[in-house]
This record gives C-alpha cells, sequence and structure tokens, in this order.
C-alpha cells in the first residue's frame, strides 16, 4: 500500500495535495511518501521471525541523502556499488558494520575506501577481484571480510537487461568448484576472512519460487564449504523482489520472508537481503505538466531523461491526472520533450487531460531520479519529500549554473 490517494478529487501523497507541490517547486518533480518508505521497511523487518537478519537497502534504487538518512534511522545496512553511495550512507551516519559492497568492477580507490572505512563484507564476483582485495589488504596490513558473490544459473524473469543471475551473465562466479577453488585462496591468506556467500538473481520478480531455489543453491554451497572448516556468518540472498507497476500481480515481502525462512530454518547464519525497489518503488511519484495536447499526444514537461525506465526497458508506469474530473478519458500517448522517438512514457493510455493538467507518474522511486541524466541540456528535477501534512525540498532542481559548472572554454 502506498501513500498517494485522491482526497475532494485531487491527488494527496499523504496529507499534503500534488497541486501545492506542483505550485510550490514547480514541474517536473520527484515527490518521495516518508510513510509509504517506513511502512515497506516495518514490512521487511517485521516479517523475519528469526532476527538474525539484516535487511541492506539497496543504495543504486534511490540514493538521496535524506531518504537515506531516514532508511539509516530504521536501522537497516546499505548495499552499495560504488566510492560515491559508500561516502552517501557514511554521511548520514551509518554504520560501515552493515555496509555490503557488490558489483563487478571495483577500483583499486573503492577497494581502499571500503577497507580503510571497516565495511561489513566486499561481494567478490571474480578471482581477479579476489586478488586485487589481497594484495590491497596486505599492503594496508589489514584484515578484510569477504563474501563469494556465487551464481546459481537461475532464470528469474523479467527484462533482458535487469536479470543477472543466468550463465553468461557478467555477476558472480557460476561454478561451485571454482567458488571452493577461491575459499581455499582465502584460507591460505593471513589479510581474508570469509564470512559469507552472496547471490543475487535479478530484479522485478515475481515468482518468488526463483528465491527457494537460490536458497537451496546458496545453502548446499555453504554446506560444502563448512567441509573445508570454513563457519560462514552470513549468506545474503540480493534483492529483487518485484513490485506492481500497472497489472502486475506481486507477492509481498512478508510472502518472501516466510518462503526464505522455511527454507533456512535449522540453520545459524544470519540472513542478509538487499531490496531497493520494494522499499523504493511505490514511495515516490514524479508529477508532471501537460504542456501540449497534439493529435493523440500528451507532450508533457518530463521526459526519458528524468525517467529512463520506459525507453530503456519498455517499462510500463501508470499515470493518474492529478486532477479527477467528469471529462471523458480517451486513450493517449503520453510523450517528453526529448528529441528521441523512443521519449515515451506510456502508449494508448486512458486518462482524461487537457493542456496545463499535472499528472503523477506512479511507482517511480526505485530507478527513477537516479537514472536521470542531461540529456538535451535538460536540468534535473527537483526531489520534494512529504512527511504528513509537511513537504520539504530535499534536492534543488538543478540551474543552468549547475549544469556547466565542471565544464571549462579554452581560449587558445
Ligand atoms: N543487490 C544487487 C547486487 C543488485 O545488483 C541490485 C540491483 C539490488 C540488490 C537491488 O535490486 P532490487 O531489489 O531493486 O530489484 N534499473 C533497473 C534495475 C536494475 C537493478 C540492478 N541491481 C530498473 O529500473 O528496473
Amino acid at each position: 500500500m502506498d501513500c498517494f490517494s485522491y482526497k475532494n478529487s485531487s491527488l494527496f501523497c499523504e496529507d499534503v495535495n500534488l497541486l501545492d507541490i506542483a505550485d510550490e517547486y514547480g514541474t517536473p518533480t520527484y515527490i518521495y511518501s516518508r510513510k509509504t518508505l517506513e511502512q515497506n521497511i516495518d514490512l521487511y523487518k517485521q516479517s523475519f521471525k528469526n532476527k538474525n537478519s539484516l535487511i541492506c537497502f539497496s543504495v543504486k534504487s534511490l540514493n538521496n541523502l535524506a531518504i537515506l538518512k531516514i532508511i539509516n534511522d530504521k536501522e537497516c545496512g546499505f548495499d552499495i556499488v560504488s566510492y560515491g553511495e559508500l561516502m552517501r550512507v557514511l554521511h548520514v551516519g551509518a554504520d560501515p558494520n552493515k555496509i555490503i559492497f557488490s558489483g563487478v568492477g571495483k577500483s583499486e580507490m573503492e577497494i581502499v575506501e571500503g577497507i580503510n572505512n571497516g565495511i561489513l563484507s566486499f561481494n567478490i564476483e571474480s578471482e581477479s577481484e579476489l586478488q586485487r582485495i589481497e594484495r590491497i589488504a596486505s599492503k594496508l596490513k589489514k584484515q578484510v571480510n569477504v563474501a563469494i558473490r556465487f551464481n546459481p544459473e537461475i532464470d528469474s524473469g523479467g527484462h533482458d537487461y535487469i536479470t543477472t543471475g543466468r550463465k553468461g551473465d557478467k555477476f558472480g562466479i557460476s561454478s561451485e568448484n571454482f567458488v571452493l577453488k577461491l575459499c581455499d585462496f582465502i584460507n591460505n591468506s593471513s589479510n581474508l576472512n570469509l564470512i559469507g556467500l552472496a547471490c543475487h538473481i535479478g530484479s522485478q520478480i515475481l515468482d518468488i519460487e526463483n528465491y527457494r531455489l537460490t536458497a537451496r543453491a546458496i545453502i548446499n554451497l555453504a554446506d560444502k564449504i563448512k567441509k573445508t572448516g570454513i563457519e560462514l556468518e552470513f549468506l545474503d540472498l540480493g534483492g529483487g523482489l518485484g513490485i506492481p507497476y500497472i497489472d502486475d500481480i506481486v507477492p509481498s515481502a512478508a510472502n518472501l520472508i516466510s518462503l526464505i525462512e522455511e527454507e533456512f530454518k535449522d540453520r545459524d547464519e544470519k540472513i542478509i537481503l538487499e531490496p531497493g525497489r520494494s522499499i523504493s518503488g511505490n514511495a515516490g511519484v514524479l508529477l508532471t505538466k501537460v504542456e501540449y495536447i497534439k493529435d493523440d499526444f500528451l507532450i508533457v514537461d518530463a521526459a526519458m531523461n528524468d525517467l529512463l525506465r520506459p525507453s530503456l526497458y519498455k517499462a510500463k508506469h501508470d499515470v493518474w491526472n492529478v486532477s479527477q474530473t467528469q471529462n471523458k478519458e480517451k486513450n493517449w500517448t503520453i510523450v517528453g520533450p526529448v528529441c528521441e522517438s523512443s521519449d515515451v512514457i506510456i502508449k494508448d493510455h486512458k486518462i482524461h487531460a487537457l493542456e496545463n493538467d499535472f499528472l503523477a507518474i506512479k511507482t517511480a522511486g526505485a530507478y527513477g531520479f537516479v537514472m536521470s541524466s542531461n540529456y538535451n541540456s535538460r536540468m534535473r528535477c527537483a526531489e520534494v519529500l512529504v512527511n504528513g501534512s509537511n513537504h520539504y525540498e530535499i534536492r534543488k532542481r538543478e540551474s543552468f549554473s549547475d549544469l556547466i559548472k565542471n565544464e571549462i572554454i579554452i581560449n587558445d
């Protein structure tokens, strides 16, 4: 359940009318509901019967500092993939001992920063990365915790671009024997401690039976590692739980956790999950204005540079008119101003709309603002956080000087 609903014919986020937000901050603007975020986190946390668990929010899905602060205050950990994400979470006071560093291409600098900041673990994705971490750890004379990201070769469905756990995907290590070989390497190193195994099979997963297969695969491998004398502290099943965009039927975090706990009964390892979308997705909308109507097109002021998902993955986001009226609905194709034919938010969408109306593009909290760009020299949106009847600008709309601040004209 999200906290966007109609009251007196106008769409509200919690107790704030979206028309007031349009008035105060302009459009396009991302709007997030604090209550929705907190409810989503509570659902994850309260569903665990076994309290030996950790939710590491996947920062890549939504990374505004104000949001990360709220998530940190809920005592979550963080799943990060870059130096920038590490710095963001440390900036809001994250406990380093709850930070997991994933990603196939960690640079020397990122590894040094992770080590010096004492993060919980690096999720290792290749032999070369493992060797690099060992080299840096011994140079820094530090003990470094690592987990191996195992690729269980499960096709979790969904768009090709967001499926990660199949044979041939670039993530993780597919062969069990190779994982065991890396375990030996770690065992023989005086600077590395193997503390976990990790998997992440994809994103927008609608069939949670895929998690059962993943849990079984990871448990099976953990048992093989145990035979070599290594007791793992955690097993990390990654993120990926799907959410309803338009007509998807999705399991809840509670369903997912009861399935995982069923598979993990009698296990001592801590369970880690790395949800992103299922925490941030329905907590945000992108508010946009209808600039022009032409034929069957609604031309709005938000574009693919603001919300890339429809153009990149043919993802469908529901779009609501902020004002409910008796006007007749018709099928519109909603497009943005960017000069690309793929700058389409949604095709054949039944809605009533007039020029100057405000529309809310729903379920845009995850992979929305974070994937935005300055394409066509468009300034990135403002972000606003709603808490009850209060609203706060948590990121200013970019200005022309923001747009050019790192550019240098050469007077040659
Ligand atoms: N853990 C790892 C290692 C990941 O790579 C990801 C997402 C997550 C956790 C969080 O997954 P989530 O719970 O949010 O599904 N831009 C795409 C999604 C890319 C996901 C990348 N990895 C989209 O807009 O659908």
